[in-house]
């Protein structure tokens, strides 16, 4: 049927998701827990469920809303940005999901042919975006192999050269697949760098609240930097599919241009996904913070579990959901032993690969309770400890 000829060079040459890419190759295997996917465990507030549940007949929840998304949800989220993010100077949209707000900035800040920057391991939708998008010449930066932070003085050389300035650099903090938190001197250093060079700077905070071992998280305002944030694991809500951006008033056009691009992609985000998102700020963030505590226990279990890898092997985990391990040097095909870790010991991570990182896996502590992350744990420790010992035996 037809031609791969008729179909769009910029689809056919951007990376297959990752997800879809693990469900393959997980076919046929039976009984696999997950660690692999970016999630919680956990149900929107209870009190937001049924204040939606008493709302779902009223019209104008079947009706299209304003692009920029509910007023009275938009005003919660301004106070939100004021109070826990010190952000004062910035306006909201709100939309389907962080990931659409993402390419909803890149349609608004870069041409197809742009440079743009990020850092490996990079969160592999990001990257998507940019080559979806025709944003193909993507400069990637190491991270330090220790900290897993960004490579400054990389930047720095790249942000000062002869070549063409990249137009947008974007970090996810604290970071997925890394689970590393940029500290504020270091972001403020990129941001500093950014400013300078006229580069925008995009920064993902889909797991601010997700911090640990008493370290803050903490925003930057400017008129070069774009902050994302989202609904999805915060609140537990990753299939009402809600987010938003927070962009520079002052900033001439950008409101206009970002709105037509919204206005093209989903219209406004679902109605009633913004009503549960604005019931489920009257939780607020003391609601999150209770969740998020008790993955602390998740994540000792899946480092002791990794520990046949080696203690330096493992990183990460200092916020969001993520654990980063490097896997023996005659490993080299991740994906080869994301599969046999399936089939032979019945669990799921991802490969490093999907975000620039052959050799390591992500390990996700944030999809199951403590019991089940227990079962897991023990599975991947025998998995990984066969793998040390003797290889991928069938
Ligand atoms: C860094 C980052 N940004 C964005 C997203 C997507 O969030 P949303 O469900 O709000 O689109 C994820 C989900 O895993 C993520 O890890």
């Amino acid at each position: 049927m037809g031609s791969i000829a008729k179909l769009a060079k910029r689809a056919l040459e951007t990376e297959a998701p990752v997800m879809v890419k693990i469900q393959e190759l997980l076919r046929g295997a039976t009984d696999v827990m997950s660690l692999a996917q970016g999630v919680v465990y956990w149900q929107p507030p209870e009190a937001a469920l049924s204040k939606v549940e008493q709302i779902i007949r009223e019209p104008s929840v079947s009706k299209y809303g304003a692009d920029d998304g509910l007023p009275e949800l938009r005003e919660a989220l301004l106070q939100k940005l004021h109070k826990e993010n010190k952000l004062t100077k910035s306006s909201v949209m709100v939309t389907a999901g962080a990931n659409q707000a993402f390419v909803n900035i890149v349609l608004t800040l870069c041409d197809a042919g742009d440079s743009v920057v990020m850092f490996a391991p990079y969160y592999f939708n990001s990257y998507m975006s940019f080559q979806m998008t025709g944003v193909t010449d993507i400069l990637v930066g190491a991270s330090n192999p220790k900290t897993l932070h960004p490579d400054v003085d990389w930047l720095e050389k790249v942000l000062k050269g002869n070549g063409p300035i990249p137009k947008l650099v974007t970090v996810v903090n604290p970071g997925n697949p890394s689970g590393a938190f940029i500290p504020k001197p270091m972001l403020q250093k990129i941001s500093d760098l950014c400013k300078t060079a006229g580069a925008w700077l995009l920064v993902d905070n889909t797991y601010e609240y997700f911090m640990y071992d008493g370290m803050e998280h903490y925003c930057l305002e400017d008129d070069h930097i774009v902050n994302l944030f989202s609904f999805s694991k915060a609140y537990g809500m990753m299939g009402w599919r809600v987010g938003y951006i927070a962009y520079p008033s002052e900033v001439d056009g950008f409101h206009a241009q970002l709105l037509k691009v919204q206005d093209n992609i989903p219209i406004c985000a679902s109605i009633i996904g913004q009503y549960l998102a604005l019931y489920s700020l009257e939780a607020g963030p003391e609601w999150i913070r209770e969740r998020v505590k008790d993955l602390v226990k998740n994540r000792e279990l899946l480092v002791e579990a990794m520990s046949p890898l080696g203690e330096d092997n493992v990183r990460g985990g200092e916020g969001a959901i993520y654990l980063w391990a490097k896997l023996p040097d005659n490993c080299s095909d991740d994906y080869e032993v994301v599969r046999w870790l399936a089939n032979k010991h019945g669990v799921a991570v991802i490969p490093g690969s999907a975000s620039g990182g052959p050799g390591f896996l992500r390990v996700s502590f944030g999809g199951l309770k403590e019991a089940d992350t227990r079962l897991a744990a023990e599975r991947l420790r025998q998995g990984l400890q066969q793998l040390v010992t003797d290889g991928m035996v069938q």
